[in-house]
């Protein structure tokens, strides 16, 4: 999504400024092409010459510099950019921006600018609630600006509160939603990721090699379709996407409880079990741990709750959308499935393909179709099957069934 779009990053001055240097840096590693303004405070911050060396390209401090092709070429460029992402913003620069001032190289920039611009604020947590920087980021929003963050945490100046920056990998990871369309605005999407773990005793326990990746990229896939989602994870240690919200859990039926809590909490469109749920739990879990010379345990296993039949069968459930991960007979196994589980839609790959993977190639089961996706990384999977679950939305859920 961002290979070859041009960004311009436009650095103003807080201390945040040395966090930009990573942004500009994956933004460069993503293959975007990217040109750096900054305002005379940032360069107190941050030297123009690192943020030289990482875009590749002169960076762009004063409006009144002289190059050898004329007067103002990097604004020339940088009006054409796809993206104008301020980072950090200083409260300054919104207020600035919010009343059209412009009277600095990057305030004149956003002024100027006609494409997307997002502010990535970063500043003193009172600044940031102070009424006067809220009014400006509620016009600026009103004006179509983006905004990433704040977030909460430790601040600089030793405070804690709302108006830390937003982490750079964070913004790396929601910036691909600015350029996505959104046709899962207004869904609610309820998702379970990984595996599972069941304890045997203390320290030991059964759980299998789902990494949660494929799920953590379904999950952001539908956050930039525009969906509201929430991930009930086992554990896992992928890193987690940004602007989703996560229930952790750790067994299955730790993990049914929270579908089951989400569920009749609040109605969901769109459920999607990618979770590679243990089979089995021991009965009769251990105390403590299990001394080896007690010779060996006598463990029973019981079946652990089907969570995608259990969704899938329910009264006015969401639209169910399950994984098959099989090592043969893919189609016929994933059309049991549809009916089993009372899914709409199953996803089915092999299994060997499919764990601890980058990559995946699925087929793609409805009652009337298959549509094969990939081989391909698993966010491109992600986002083909996300468009298969827009269409069955919009078979089941049309517009005109809102009303
Ligand atoms: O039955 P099987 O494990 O092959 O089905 C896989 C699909 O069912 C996946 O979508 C998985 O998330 C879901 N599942 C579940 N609860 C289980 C077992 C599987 O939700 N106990």
């Amino acid at each position: 999504m961002l290979k070859n779009r041009k960004i311009t990053v436009a650095v103003t001055g807080g201390i945040a400024a040395y966090k930009a240097c990573e942004v500009v840096r994956g933004l460069v590693k993503l293959g975007a092409d990217v040109r750096v303004a900054m305002t005379e405070n940032a360069t107190r911050f941050v030297g123009p010459v690192t943020f030289e060396a990482l875009s590749g390209h002169p960076v762009a401090t004063s409006e009144w510099e002289h190059t050898p092709e004329g007067a103002m070429p990097h604004i020339e460029l940088n009006l054409h950019a796809d993206l104008l992402l301020v980072v950090p913003a200083t409260a300054n620069i919104l207020a600035k921006a919010a009343r059209g001032i412009a009277d600095d190289l990057v305030s004149a920039l956003i002024l100027a600018h006609r494409s997307k611009v997002a502010f990535v604020p970063a500043m003193n947590r009172h600044m940031w609630a102070n009424p006067a920087t809220q009014r400006n980021v509620a016009d600026l929003k009103r004006d179509g600006a983006h905004f990433i963050g704040p977030d909460s945490g430790f601040q600089a100046c030793g405070d804690v509160g709302e108006g830390r920056m937003t982490e750079p990998a964070d913004i790396l990871d929601l910036l691909p939603g600015l350029f996505s369309e959104k046709p899962l605005s207004g869904r609610r999407v309820l998702m379970t990721v990984g595996p599972t773990y069941e304890p045997i005793d203390d320290v030991r326990g059964i759980t299998n090699r789902s990494s949660g990746r494929q799920g953590f990229a379904l999950a952001r896939a539908a956050r930039d379709l525009g969906a509201d989602v929430t991930v009930v994870a086992g554990p896992v240690t992928v890193k987690r996407p940004a602007g989703v919200r996560i229930v952790p859990v750790t067994t299955a039926r730790e993990m049914l409880g929270a579908v089951e809590g989400e569920l009749d909490r609040t109605p969901y469109d769109l459920f999607i079990g990618v979770a590679a749920v243990a089979d089995w739990r021991v009965a009769d879990r251990l105390e403590g741990k299990w001394k080896k010379d007690a010779g060996l345990p006598q463990l029973r296993l019981v079946e652990n709750p089907d969570i995608l039949a259990a969704v899938g069968h329910r009264a006015g459930g969401p639209v169910t959308i399950g994984f098959a991960a099989e090592a043969t007979d893919l189609l016929e196994n994933a059309y049991a499935k549809l009916e089993k589980k009372g899914a709409a839609m199953i996803v089915a790959n092999v299994a060997r393909d499919a764990l601890a993977s980058d990559t995946n190639r699925v087929l793609v089961v409805t009652d009337g179709e298959v549509d094969e996706i990939g081989p391909a990384d698993k966010d491109e999977v992600a986002r083909k099957i996300l468009y298969h679950a827009v269409d069955l939305l919009e078979e089941d859920y049309g517009p005109e069934d809102d009303l």
